[in-house]
Order: structure tokens, then sequence, then C-alpha cells
């Protein structure tokens, strides 16, 4: 099905199952243990020998000499591998730094090799008899020391550069300025459950259970990589402890797995311990951001300015911290650029909402710090300044755009009327209190979805698509798809994810997943539909698919009647064009925070959180809720904590484990509300809904800034604000 006109009345409007609250269908299963993760496979593989990865032990150089000797000789040790026993592999095409590392180092803790055996222990214990000598050179680890160095890096659809009007002269001529620059750090996606892989061959076919967000891609590479052709690779993702885009590739674990189980001639799970995972694996690049923002006494912006820099291995990517500010407010003179320096860090890449989220946390202080000068409140500065328009593009305009909205009902609902515009004035004891908003914004891109639905001869209808559930709510709100497209209820469905023998789906990425994969559902039912009225010798226009029936007419037959002498089976693919690029598809929100500084220790408590949301229609008010107020802790965690120590000298990430990698919990969240506005948009998918797991944490980091700054007067650019930042 082709989606390249708005979305007429359709049968998910009805919204008997659609945008209900209901409880996640595997949530019963991921509480009780009974969801298997990948390394749990105990079921696909009972004789699976256990490898354990050598991580590199330098940054850059190569490997001089490996002895195994010791390590091949000890006890239960199966087979190891090395690039030099692999034997010839590809590269993926999502992956910088190769995923088996050597003789070349490409970046601290590159699997070196894969020590495979019959125990973990032993695993383990022989992966410590490896030794290796190293011959290291000199890299660049320092993205300030670099950024001089720092080149234009863009793409076709999102160039290096921007340019609207006459930004310099404009900016030097307008009554008031911020020029300041941002800093924040290099996070990591630190989820609950590692990279994990079980790898079993059957001839030349493999098989993988992994923990992976993008099924087709992570085939693809797989057998690029192994030179195999995709379809000898079968992959298994249905269930995942998390991902926030650490997970939309293959990482060591899964390749590894493979070569293992091809060197022991067996099943081999390989499990990327926690001390690997912040080295071995991607993360989020630090930026510097400089914005420079012009306006007039009145609080129009006419120049809007933001300079990003991040850092990468080479032909790596950049942080697109800038995106947001082409689109976010009006005025007349605008200026944008990215710049990528090359680093010898571990290979930079997508963390939950890349670009935005750090684009945010420093273009929402600016905006803080601009209406601190105006001498206007921060809600009405932003409002003042909204536009409908693409402002770099003017015939261009929003699909939907309430971000005045969703601010002020935030305020409203927040009683941001009782902030102090002077900083320091409020005091509740020992603490300073302060309140902080910021706006949201994250695009809400759509991606080509496929799904195949059956209907037995039970009355079960059956969803399979290669698309995952990351603890997102994929099976739930696809489920609820299916329910209202064929008229069954909710325990009637049965769906099946992540499996790369099923049609493939747009994968959970970028926030499109939910809006598209369901799309791709609603596509694959509406084709279900026909095979049932054809069947059933119905008019298929007058139809009506409600209470396990088929309407039409005056007649009125048993859904199941259709499938009575044979299963029916229905496959399609929703294919975007036209719409999302004529229209420019986006989330928006406003976000508001009440913190508490302790006034002699600087120690920072949150108090209060709102985020309000304008995200298109909610499929599921429970699942999405779950959704923003898991972005709005992973925002508290970038305000607040989370920051990966660069050695300079060595080049890798000092706290490289979850004591001293600090990410928020239960203790550090106080109250958070979420309020989602009634919004449909037809020009998104015939579901009319968009993302929102992405939004929640654009700008959230922000208020909190903010709000730290109207409890104190203090003024943090550099984040995460720790306390001696404020003291
Ligand atoms: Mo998201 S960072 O595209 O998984």
């Amino acid at each position: 099905m082709k989606f390249d006109t708005p979305a007429t009345t359709n049968p998910i409007d009805r919204l008997t199952v659609v945008g209900q609250p209901v409880d996640r269908i595997d949530g019963r299963y991921k509480t009780t243990g009974t969801a298997h993760y990948a390394y749990e496979r105990h079921d696909a593989a009972p004789d699976a020998a256990y490898g354990h990865v050598v991580g590199a032990a330098i940054a850059k150089g190569r490997i001089a000499s490996m002895d195994l000797t010791a390590a091949k000789a000890a006890p239960g040790v199966l087979a190891i591998v090395t690039a030099e026993t692999a034997g010839k592999l590809g590269k993926g095409e999502y992956n910088t730094a190769t995923l088996l590392g050597g003789p070349e180092i490409e970046h601290y803790h590159q699997a070196v090799a894969l020590v495979v055996a019959e125990g973990f222990e032993q695993a383990r214990d022989a992966a410590a008899l490896v030794k290796i000598e190293y011959a290291p050179t000199k890299g660049a680890y320092d993205l300030a020391a670099a950024r001089d160095l720092a080149k234009p890096s863009g793409k076709d659809d999102e160039p290096a550069d921007s340019r609207v009007g006459d930004f310099d002269a404009a900016f030097a001529a307008t009554a008031v300025q911020v020029d300041a620059t941002y800093t924040t750090p290099d996070q990591s996606h630190a989820m609950m459950e590692p990279h994990a892989t079980v790898a079993a061959w059957q001839g030349d076919r493999l098989s993988l259970w992994t923990s992976n967000q993008m099924v087709a891609w992570s085939v693809g590479d797989v057998a690029k990589t192994l030179g195999i052709a995709k379809d000898k690779v079968h992959l298994m993702s249905p269930y995942v402890g998390g991902g926030f885009g650490g997970k939309l590739w293959v990482r060591a674990d899964a390749l590894l797995a493979a070569l293992g189980a091809r060197a022991a001639r067996r099943p081999v799970k390989v499990a990327l311990h926690r001390p690997l995972m912040f080295n071995n694996t991607t993360h989020r690049p630090a930026t510097i951001q400089r914005i420079r923002l012009g306006a007039n006494t009145d609080g129009a912006l006419l120049a809007i300015g933001h300079d990003s820099w991040s850092g990468d291995l080479p032909g790596g990517k950049p942080e697109t911290a800038i995106m947001q500010t082409r689109l976010l407010y009006a005025g007349a003179n605008r200026l944008t650029r990215q710049r990528l320096a090359e680093l010898d860090l571990p290979e930079g890449n997508s963390m939950r909402a890349p670009g935005e989220a750090p684009g945010m946390m420093a273009l929402e202080i600016a905006m803080d710090e601009m209406a601190g000068k105006l001498g206007l409140d921060p809600v009405e500065f932003r409002i003042r300044n909204d536009t409908q328009v693409d402002p770099e593009h003017p015939g261009r305009k929003f699909s939907q755009r309430q971000l005045t909205e969703c601010l002020r009902i935030g305020a409203e609902r927040f009683g941001w009327a009782r902030r102090k515009a002077r900083p320091g004035e409020v005091r509740d004891g020992r603490w300073l209190v302060g309140l902080g908003m910021a706006a949201a914004y994250r695009g809400a891109p759509v991606v080509k979805s496929a799904a195949r639905v059956r209907l037995d001869a039970k009355g079960i209808v059956t969803v399979e698509t290669d698309m995952t559930d990351i603890g997102t709510g994929s099976y739930t709100i696809i489920a609820q798809t299916a329910a209202e497209m064929m008229g069954v209820p909710l325990h009637r469905v049965v769906v099946r994810l992540a499996d790369s023998n099923f049609p493939v789906s747009a994968g959970s990425g970028g926030q499109f997943g939910a809006n598209s994969a369901t799309a791709g559902v609603y596509a694959a039912c509406v084709k279900l539909r026909d095979a049932v009225t054809g069947k059933l010798g119905l008019n298929a226009a007058a139809a009506e698919f409600a209470d396990g029936k088929v309407r039409s007419g005056d007649r009125s037959i048993a859904l199941v009647e259709a499938a009575r002498d044979g299963e029916l089976a229905a496959e399609d693919t929703i294919e975007f064009g036209g719409l999302d690029k004529k229209y420019q598809l986006s989330t928006f929100g406003g976000h508001f925070v009440e913190v508490g500084v302790d006034a002699a220790t600087a120690e920072v408590r949150l108090r209060r959180m709102l985020a309000v949301c304008a995200a298109g229609r909610i499929l599921n008010p429970k699942s999405a809720r779950s959704q923003v107020i898991g972005a709005m802790t992973m925002g508290a965690g970038a305000a607040l904590m989370e920051e990966l120590a660069v050695d300079t000298r060595h080049g890798f990430f000092v706290n490289h484990d979850l004591a001293a990698y600090e990410v928020p919990v239960h203790a550090d969240i106080p109250h958070q509300e979420v309020i989602f506005l009634d919004e449909t948009d037809p020009l998104s998918s015939p579901m009319k809904a968009k993302g929102v797991g992405e939004l929640g944490i654009c700008g959230a980091a922000a208020a909190i800034a903010n709000a730290i700054h109207n409890a104190t007067g203090v003024r943090v650019r550099d984040y995460p604000i720790t306390l001696d930042k404020l003291l």
C-alpha cells in the first residue's frame, strides 16, 4: 500500500482497541522471567559452549604478537578465534570499526579474540591467559583539542551547513544577544540487557538468537561480514532488554558467536560483559556547541546561529546536534554548521534521539538565557518565536505543530505562574527551589514496513513481522492494530515479532517504529479483509468488521467462517513517499521541572517533572506514557550524572561499569506526569500516529538545567550538572 494522500476515515478511527491503555502483552513474561532473552535460549541450543571476548588493551596501534599457548591448554577450551584464524571477513554497512580487530587496533576494547570453552568460567579464565604484545601508536582522544581540525560533515538531506539571510550582519545588529558555548559529554546506552548472542550452524546456515533492534539491517551486516548469502542467516530477537540505539546493529557478540560456533563445531553463546560494553560498543559522542541568538527588544529572534563539533573514528559520522535548530524557531537570518573531528575513541553512533537530545540540551539553555536577558517569561518567549512553516524552507509546512499548545497547557498544569523570574528567591528549609522549562522537539520520520496477517480456522489472527519490541510496547500496539482492523478482541490476536523469516519492518529506531510498523500491519489487514469479504461473497466496500463478525448490507457472518476450509493469509508493505517530503513530520512538547538545590552542599534533587506532548494519535496511552517517563528519566541522567570520563592520554572511557557510569535510580526520580494532546495526524500514516520514545528526552535535561539556574542563579553550560559546578 502506498501512503501518498492524507489518510481518510478508516477502521482504526473507531478506537475500540487502538488508543486504549491496555497492558503490555509481553509485560507478564518480562516480569516473571519467562521472556527468554538471547543469552537464555537454552531451548534453542542446549549444548552451547561459552565464548568470552578479549578486548584490546590499547586504543590505537597494532598487535605485535599474540601467544595463545597457555589459553589453548587451559581446561575446557574448545577453540580460540582471532583475526588471524577467522579467515577473510568483510565489513558491515553499519559499523565504523571492524568488529574483530587485529593486527590493526582501531579503538580500546575492540574485540581481538574469542575464547570458547565448555563452561563460562573456563572461557573467562582462559581468556585471561591470552598474551598480547601491542605496538601502540599515537591517537587523538580529546575533542576540545581536535576541534580546530574538524571538517564539515553532512549528507544529502542533512547538509553540514545551512544559511538563510545574512546571519553575521543580523546578529551584529541585534539589540539583545546571547553567545555561549555548551558541552555535552560522551554517554553510554547502559541498557540492562547487555549485547548477547547464541549462534548455531546447521551446515552452511547460521541461526542467531541475539538482542537487536533492526533485524533486516543486521542480517545484511552478518552476511556481508561473513561473506555468505543473506538467506543463509536466520536472526531472531523476540525480546530485548533495552537498546536505546546501541542495538541498531550487530556488534562483536554476534559475529564472534558465529565464528566461535564454526570453529568449535557446536553452538556458542556470547555476552559482552558489562565492562566491555562501554568501550567495545557504540556511544553517544560528546559535543561542543556554540549558540548565538540575536533578538529585538520585543523578543523576536532575528538571528539564530548554531555550530556543533563532535568526533568519531575515521569514516564515522557527526552527532547531528544542530538539526532541531533548523526547524524549531522562526528567525529570518540563520546559520547552522556541523563539524566532525577524527578521534580514536570507541565508535560513536546513535543513542536515543541522536542529534536532538544533545542539541536541545544546548539550544534550550540558550533560549532560557535569552529570555532572561529580555526580561521575558521563557514560555512566552518561545511562543513569540513559534512558526508553522519550516523556517529554512517557508513553502514547507509542518504536518502538525502544537508546540504553543503544549507550552500553554504545561504552564497552566504545572503552576508556572508561581515561578519567580529572579533566581535564588525561593527557599524551602535548606533547599533553594527553582522552576525551569524547555521545549521538546524530535522529528517523526516514517519508514517502509511490511507484515503478514493470517486468519485460521479457530478465528485466531496471527501477525508476523520482523519488527522488534525493545521494551517499547510493539507487541501490544501491533496486536491492538490487528484487533481493530479485523474486529476481534485483543486475546484473539497472536503477534510474532523479530524473526528474519518474517516480512521486513521498519524496525525500532528514530522513533519511527510505532507509527511505521503498525501502518504496515494496517496495510496487511486491509488485504486480509479483502480476502475475507471475497471468500464470504460480501461487498468489500461496505463491510464492517466488529465483534468477531463481518457485516455488509443486511448480512452478518462470523469472521471465522472465512477460514473454515483453510487459513487465509495476506501480506503487504506500507510505503511512504511524497507526504513526508512535502510536509515536515515532527513531534513537539514542553518540559517543566521543579528542583531543589541544597544551599550548603549544592546537591540537586528533582521534585516534579511534567511533559506535555503533541505526537499524533497515541496508540496506547499506557505504553506511550511509559516511553515518555523513561525518556524523561534518561534526560535526568543526562542533566545530572551521565558522563563517560575520557582518558585523553590512553584513549578510553575510564568509568566502564554501572558503578561509575551513573544513571538515575528510583530515588533520583520525582513525581513525573505526562499529558498527551488529543491529536491525530492524517499526513503521518493511516494510523495518524507519530512516535514518542525519543521526544521525551529532548529538552528534558535543559529544563532541569534551567530550573537549577532559577533555584541558584548559577548557569552551568557543561553537562552533567554535578555539584562541583554549582559550588
Ligand atoms: Mo534510536 S537512537 O534510533 O534506537
